[in-house]
């Protein structure tokens, strides 16, 4: 199902960064609640600005009666894999704190929930389920449809399920389905000074 040949780590790390890949092949199984809610235990963990823990979720299970709402928020292209999705989980963040002083800006909000994303995608790796983050959604019309107050960054959906193989998905989408390398650390680091080229 995934070829992992592209995935070549150049230092030793734990497997588990490279075997997590986002498929777009799912077979639609239930996701037992247990499941998804481990992923979110892991996402509570990460680390925040001040501990502000800006991050929030909100999801829907495929069958729910809230499904066709969030299936319907993502744009095309997306909603043509993600039909076959478990859970669609909105990410959100929220943008401002209380701190004593009053209510402050939580700079690193979006950071923040990067990080929790992260956490989520990788414990839901473990369980043997996968994810795909998805930026392709009408915004406007998420804010509405869910009641999301303006206070709040809708960050991103994630799609969650069994990954299934890429059989699975209409032929036009079939070959891209396959793990990505990345850059060279080469192009990523650099001791005491700026040296990255823009075009990269
Ligand atoms: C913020 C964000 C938005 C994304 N939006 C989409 C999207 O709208 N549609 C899609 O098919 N994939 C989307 N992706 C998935 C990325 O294309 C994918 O994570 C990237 O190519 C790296 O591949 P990997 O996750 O398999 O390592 C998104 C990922 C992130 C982190």
């Amino acid at each position: 199902m995934s070829n992992l040949a592209t995935r070549t780590p150049s230092h030793q790390i734990e497997p588990l960064f490279v075997s997590r890949w986002s498929t777009k092949a799912f077979t639609g199984d239930e996701i037992p609640e247990a499941t998804l809610f481990r992923s979110f235990e892991a996402a509570r963990w990460a680390p925040s600005g001040s501990n502000g823990q800006p991050w929030r979720f909100i999801y829907s299970k495929r069958g729910s009666e809230t499904w066709p709402q969030f299936l319907a928020l993502l744009n095309e292209r997306n909603q043509v894999w993600a039909a076959n999705a478990s859970a669609l989980v909105v990410l959100l963040s929220k943008k401002n704190r209380l701190t004593p002083e009053g209510v402050r800006p939580q700079r690193s909000h979006s950071f923040d929930a990067g990080a929790a994303w992260s956490n989520f995608a990788h414990q839901t790796h473990l369980s043997g389920w996968s994810t795909r983050a998805i930026g392709g959604f009408d915004r406007p019309a998420a804010r509405a449809s869910l009641a999301i107050p303006e206070d709040f960054e809708i960050e991103v959906f994630i799609a969650v399920g069994k990954p299934a193989d890429k059989s699975a998905l209409p032929e036009p989408l079939q070959s891209a389905n396959q793990p990505s390398d990345r850059l060279p650390l080469s192009s990523l680091v650099s001791d005491g000074r700026f040296a990255f080229a823009w075009a990269e």
